[in-house]
């Protein structure tokens, strides 16, 4: 397999997360708040990210899976393992390692939504926009990205390379 090129070293990443955390906790609702990440790509980002917002957070977790083949995305996403905990009357934030077509963070914000949240807010590390095929509020970006594969920093190829500290690029 192809080794990944680094293209956001893990110092630029975790000065980023900093700068998302403040405004994070300077734009969201004062109160306790509710994190909830994708598994599996969204679990080292959402690590960092909530050390890094100083005020009382309770973390919950999704697994999920898309359905379709590689070339058409329905947009309907699998919930394999939903939240322990109901999302009602609390001001939550969802949190993605990236947005690619959007699919999938529009599927989950209507699913979530549907849980009469006090506030639901969206945060993901990294995006595609020139891959957007469905118009999704991300509220709080990390970083850019051009249309490459990108890995590290909880993102897989074939479940590999999570563990990386870097973000990186697949190049062939
Ligand atoms: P969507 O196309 O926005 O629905 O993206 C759904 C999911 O695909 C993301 O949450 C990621 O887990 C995964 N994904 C999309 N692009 C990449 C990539 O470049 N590297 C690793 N995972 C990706
Ligand atoms: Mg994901």
């Amino acid at each position: 397999m192809h080794r990944p090129v680094e293209i956001i070293s893990a110092t630029a990443v975790a000065a980023r997360i900093e700068d998302l955390a403040r405004d994070i906790h300077a734009k969201l609702p004062p109160g306790p708040l509710t994190v909830v990440g994708v598994l599996r790509g969204a679990f080292i980002f959402m690590a960092d990210l909530v050390r890094a917002i100083p005020r009382d957070i309770t973390c919950d977790f999704l697994g999920v899976r898309s359905y379709g083949d590689a070339t058409v995305s329905t947009g309907v996403v699998e919930i394999k393992s939903d939240l322990s905990t109901p999302l009602e009357h609390r001001h939550v934030l969802l949190v993605e390692d990236i947005v690619d077509t959007g699919l999938t963070l529009k599927y989950l914000l209507e699913v979530l939504g549907a849980r009469a949240p006090a506030s639901l807010h969206t945060c993901a590390l990294l995006s595609k926009p020139s891959r957007r095929q469905i118009e999704v509020p991300v509220d709080f970006v990390g970083f850019e990205v051009p249309d490459e594969f990108v890995v590290g920093y909880g993102m897989d190829a074939g479940q590999l390379f999570r563990n990386l500290p870097y973000i990186g690029v697949m190049k062939s």
